[in-house]
């Protein structure tokens, strides 16, 4: 039986913008990470992943929802609790460059984390346990008095890897790790992020906007738009069967190596353009772009249900209950 390390239940985080207007970057979102597992998050840029992300980690305070961490829910518990709950949870962000404080060396930024936490008693212990953290992520001890700035895109990132490793955590949140990096060095990154995974037993939520990149590195995939998850479910599943119309479009756009089935591939363009969180579509936020809208999509809200095993989606077509009633409606049409 698969553990289950982190749970998410209805998760909102609305942003107040002033004048009585409300950005809703994160709704309704419910989701469990299993211990071990890799749980990909994608979805168009500003969809709302970042501030999924930020908020389990506590950096965004939540609007209305729950978040239980191996049992514990993190809104119930102690500050100090909390203090030691922050340990076990770290977060790797998306933009090398602006993550890491210019005027620190490595070592004084490797270091940071575990001198608030008060792991060691000298600064010879703290440097060696820097050492041995910047040769974990394939850098050397001769890095450790450097300055960011002396590094490129892919060895600051392995940094800002050291940084999230320094406490032991057994959670990492990693925000787009690799977009900012060229391709040839995306690879090296994911590859030590899957070694440190298997060596420390660590699980990750990793965020993405590439789909097929996410593949790759996921056990499973959710999938958001608009600050909704639309869809989660195992990797292969998703490319293989996706039932979200949203998914379906995403999917579509990925060239497929076969040059045989990339001729027959056929492309769903999306219609229109990406609404604004301030004033998201009433009832699916999906149907202004979505090719099977229904009258019900723009009235109700889909629930979030498992339609199959392990398969979660957020769309009225999967609604047996919906689809028996339409097929009912169209039956009393047709008569
Ligand atoms: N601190 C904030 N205050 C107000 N609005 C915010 C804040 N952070 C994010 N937003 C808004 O919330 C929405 C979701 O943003 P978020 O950064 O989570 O998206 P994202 O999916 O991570 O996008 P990207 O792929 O570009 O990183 C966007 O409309 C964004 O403008
Ligand atoms: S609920 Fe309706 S609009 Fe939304 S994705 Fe499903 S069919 Fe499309
Ligand atoms: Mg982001």
């Amino acid at each position: 039986m698969k553990e289950v390390l982190l749970k998410i239940n209805n998760l909102k985080k609305y942003f107040d913008m002033g004048a009585g207007v409300t950005l809703k970057a994160v709704d309704d979102v419910s989701l469990h990470i299993f211990k071990g597992e890799t749980f990909g998050i994608v979805g168009e840029s500003g969809c709302g992943k970042s501030t999924l992300g930020r908020t389990i980690m506590g950096l965004y305070g939540v609007t209305e929802g729950e978040i239980v961490y191996n049992s514990l829910n993190i809104f119930e518990i102690k500050s100090k609790e909390r203090f030691a709950l922050h340990r076990k949870m770290q977060m790797i962000f998306q933009d090398p460059y602006a993550s890491l404080n210019p005027r620190l060396t490595v070592a004084e930024i490797i270091a940071q984390p575990m001198e608030i936490h008060k792991l060691y008693s000298t600064k010879q212990a703290y440097l060696e346990r820097v050492y041995h953290l910047l040769e974990s992520v394939g850098l050397s001890r001769e890095h450790a008095g450097r300055y960011p700035h002396e590094f490129s895109g892919g060895q600051r990132q392995r940094i800002g890897i050291a940084r999230a490793l320094a406490l032991d955590p057994e959670f990492i949140i990693a925000d787009e790790p690799i977009s900012a990096l060229d391709v040839s060095v995306q690879a090296q990154v994911v590859n030590l992020l899957k070694k440190l995974q298997i060596e420390q037993g660590l699980t990750y939520l990793f965020i993405a906007h590439d789909l097929s990149m996410v593949k790759q590195i996921s056990n499973r995939i959710g999938v958001m738009y608009l600050g909704h998850l639309v869809e989660v479910t195992d990797s292969h599943r998703l490319y293989e069967e996706p039932l979200h119309p949203y998914t379906q479009a995403l999917l579509s756009a990925i060239p497929i190596p076969d040059p045989d089935v990339e001729k027959r591939r056929e492309r769903i363009i999306l219609k229109g353009e990406l609404p604004s969180p301030m004033n998201p579509p009433s009832g699916c936020v999906f149907r202004t772009r979505c090719q099977y809208a229904m009258e019900i999509c723009t009235n109700v809200i889909p629930k979030w249900q498992e339609v199959e095993k392990d398969h979660f989606v957020k769309c009225h077509l999967h609604n047996e209950e919906i689809k028996g009633n339409q097929t009912s409606q169209m039956k009393v049409k047709m008569r």
